[in-house]
This record gives C-alpha cells, sequence and structure tokens, in this order.
C-alpha cells in the first residue's frame, strides 16, 4: 500500500486574519481518506478551536515547523516561503494565494519546487461548487458587512411605532448582486430595512426581486445579458459607465446605507460612488466597501479603517470573513476537504486532478509558473 499523505495545516500569520484552513471536522474526514494531518499549534485558536480539539480529531500538534514533510499544506492565505521549509518536493500549496497581488510570493513557489495551486481560481462550474471559497466567504461577508453598518448607523433599521414616535425604516442600497451581494439584501431585508440594489448582469433583476428588493438598473444602456462569462462581470463601456453614474447620483442621496460589493476578475474594482455622489447623502449614513483590497468600489474609501467624509462613514475592511471567524473557517475548511475528496485516487492513495480544474488553479509546477493568467 502506499505511503499515505502528509498533510499540514498552518497557523495563519498575516495580521488579522482569524481564519484557519482545517477544522476537527474536516480533520477527521481527512484521516478517514487515510491522510495524516498534522495542524500547527494555535492554528484554530482565533477561531474558538483549541489544539486538544484537533488532537481528539486525529491530528498531530506540532509546535514549529509544521510543513516539515508536508504533501500538502493548508492555508488560509498564501504562506510565506520560510514557512513552507520543509515541505516535500513537489508538494501542494492550497490556499487562496493572491496570484496578481503576491506574484513575487509565487515566483519564490515555483523557486522551492512546489506546486501552488491558488483556491480563487477554481472554475465557476457546477462541479466545483462545494470547493468555492469565493462564494463561501462572500457569503458571510455580504452578511456581516450589513450587521458592522447597522452597528455604526446612528439610527435603528426597521420602523418602529413607539409611544414617543415613529421611527422611519432605514434605506439601504446594494451595488453588486453576486453573492455577498444577494446575502446583504437579505440580511437587510431580515433586519427591516427597505432595499433597492443593482448590477450590470440582467440575470441578477429577478434574484434582487425575488428577495423582496427593488431593482435600480441601467435602461437606456445595454448591460451584460444572461450571466456573462463564467458569472463574472467584465468591465463596462464609458457611456455605460455614464449612464450608471447619473443613475447613482439620483438614488445614492436618498439612501442611509450602502453595501459596495462589485468585483472583476483580474481586474481593479470598478469605481462606483465618487466623493462628490458622497456629498449628497445624509450625514450619517454608511457606506460598506466590500471591495476595498481590490481598490475599492467608493472613492476615498481606505483599507481597515472607518473614514468619514461629508459627515458619511465609509467603512474599508478588508478582510471581512475574518470578522466570523468561527463560520468562515468551518465554511473554506470544507472547501478544502471536497476539493480533496473529489479527487481522492484509491489506488494511488492521494488526490489526483483532472484537467480542466488542475489547469485552472495550477499556479507553479516543475521549478516554473506555469498558469497562462501569469504568463506576460
Ligand atoms: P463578483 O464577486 O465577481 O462580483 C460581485 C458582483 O458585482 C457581480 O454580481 C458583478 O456582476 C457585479 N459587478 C461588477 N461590476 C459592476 C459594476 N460596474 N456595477 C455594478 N455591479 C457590478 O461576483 P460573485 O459574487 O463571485 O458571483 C458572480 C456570479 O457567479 C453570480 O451569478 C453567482 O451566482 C455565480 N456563481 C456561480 C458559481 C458556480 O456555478 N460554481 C459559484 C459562485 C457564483
Amino acid at each position: 500500500m502506499a505511503q499515505s499523505v502528509a498533510i499540514a495545516v498552518l497557523r495563519e500569520r498575516a495580521a488579522g486574519e482569524t481564519r484557519v484552513a482545517a477544522t476537527p471536522e474536516t480533520v477527521k474526514k481527512l484521516t478517514a481518506l487515510g491522510a495524516t494531518v498534522t495542524v500547527e499549534a494555535e492554528a484554530g485558536l482565533a477561531a474558538s478551536i483549541a489544539d486538544a480539539d484537533y488532537a481528539a480529531a486525529g491530528a498531530r500538534i506540532a509546535e514549529s515547523a509544521a510543513a516539515q514533510g508536508a504533501d500538502i499544506v493548508f492555508g488560509v492565505q498564501g504562506p510565506e516561503i520560510d514557512v513552507l521549509a520543509g515541505a516535500n518536493p513537489g508538494a501542494w500549496v492550497v490556499a487562496g494565494l493572491d496570484p496578481f497581488g503576491r506574484r513575487d510570493r509565487v515566483e519564490g513557489y515555483a523557486a522551492a519546487g512546489l506546486e501552488a495551486l491558488a483556491m480563487e481560481f477554481m472554475p465557476r462550474i457546477t462541479r466545483a461548487q462545494s470547493m468555492d471559497i469565493l462564494s463561501s466567504q462572500a457569503n458571510l461577508s455580504g452578511y456581516k458587512a450589513v450587521l458592522i453598518a447597522a452597528n455604526l448607523y446612528g439610527r435603528a433599521f426597521p420602523m418602529m411605532m413607539t409611544a414617543a414616535g415613529t421611527v422611519s425604516a432605514a434605506k439601504a442600497f446594494v451595488m453588486g448582486v453576486g453573492v455577498a451581494g444577494l446575502q446583504a439584501i437579505a440580511t437587510a431585508r431580515r433586519l427591516g430595512a427597505q432595499v433597492s440594489a443593482t448590477d450590470v448582469r440582467s440575470a441578477t433583476r429577478e434574484q434582487i426581486q425575488s428577495l423582496g428588493a427593488k431593482p435600480i438598473f441601467v435602461e437606456n444602456v445595454a448591460g451584460i445579458e444572461g450571466e456573462g462569462a463564467g458569472g463574472y462581470a467584465t468591465e463596462m463601456s464609458p457611456e455605460y459607465q455614464k449612464a450608471q453614474a447619473e443613475l447613482v447620483s439620483s438614488h445614492i442621496a436618498k439612501q442611509d446605507i450602502v453595501i459596495t460589493t462589485a468585483l472583476i476578475p483580474g481586474r481593479a474594482a470598478p469605481r462606483l460612488i465618487s466623493d462628490a455622489q458622497i456629498a449628497t447623502m445624509k450625514p450619517g449614513s454608511v457606506i460598506y466597501d466590500l471591495a476595498v483590497a481590490q481598490g475599492g468600489n467608493v472613492e476615498g474609501s481606505v483599507p481597515d479603517q472607518v473614514v468619514e467624509r461629508h459627515g458619511v462613514k465609509i467603512v474599508g475592511f478588508s478582510n471581512t470573513p475574518a470578522q466570523l471567524p468561527a463560520d468562515a473557517s468551518a465554511l473554506y475548511s470544507r472547501n478544502l476537504f471536497n476539493f480533496l475528496n473529489a479527487f481522492w485516487d484509491k489506488d494511488a492513495g492521494r488526490p489526483v486532478l483532472d484537467e480542466e480544474i488542475g489547469n485552472a488553479i495550477r499556479l507553479t509546477q516543475g521549478g516554473k509558473i506555469v498558469h497562462e493568467r501569469l504568463h506576460p
């Protein structure tokens, strides 16, 4: 029988990162596949998971050098190269690797002979849905963004009729109705806000309505019909951008809460709200820019800060899923388990990728950068 595959689960080192790439539940499942799992000491602490819980699930706890002898290394964010010292030749590095932002690190993985697998490049195909880290984390981000905005808002969300008078419902506007935006709409509705939403993809109109929110769409210039390529948006024409800016200008002045989530894969986030538009909003309004780490949808948003412009608070937390460490880790860890499980080759006793998904996520192999999107 083949020697069992060694999986290492790292303690995250990036500032503000609270998540972990395996839970006792997934350790148990990985062990059942035939892998041995080593978890770095205190890896789960910020996600409320004690070392003893991992040990009880069958993991070995490593005080240091967790990657020593590993065939597969699990991370949430891409590990720096020194953390991977001692990993076996050709070991897989499975994490959200930020391939465009941290190309230097990808080059390091190649030079070290590691096989880096960028989980955020998972294709949007039905069979890969359960391995999709962008979706699992964006859903939680959409929820938490609304709660944080509600906390910073000096008024209530629901309409309340009290003996002392009526409190009117907050008006919330969600820009970008992908996974995060849909959850933001649902959460704001549950809290009692009056919700409207917009997107460039026409397919989202019905989704907005089915959640009880009002669609606000550019009518005079065509957007993206249907789902768009792989469900993603592309950059819009200058004509569309102008029409969208006019539409937003007339709508935004009446909003109390704005959640922006718009992203374009491999590009800077589209600018959706200008400083001049913010100036038309009521003082005390709150904008949450979920795209801040990709350059921001909102002029003036600052990563990891709440700034105030024209009396409007602009929230720019760059790692919103890290604000729900336990659930974010649970879902992320299942994504990684589902990924290995789907490709587990019983005879080989290890995972073997197929071409479609392998080519989509593999950044480095045999000492080289092999991903087409990273070639000049
Ligand atoms: P995303 O995070 O890339 O973007 C968020 C939203 O912003 C998208 O709806 C996009 O259309 C919108 N947007 C982009 N530019 C904009 C602009 N200028 N103005 C307004 N909105 C703009 O998207 P996400 O959340 O990753 O989902 C995109 C689609 O993929 C959804 O339809 C989702 O249902 C689908 N999907 C499919 C999966 C699968 O089949 N495996 C898995 C996950 C999502």
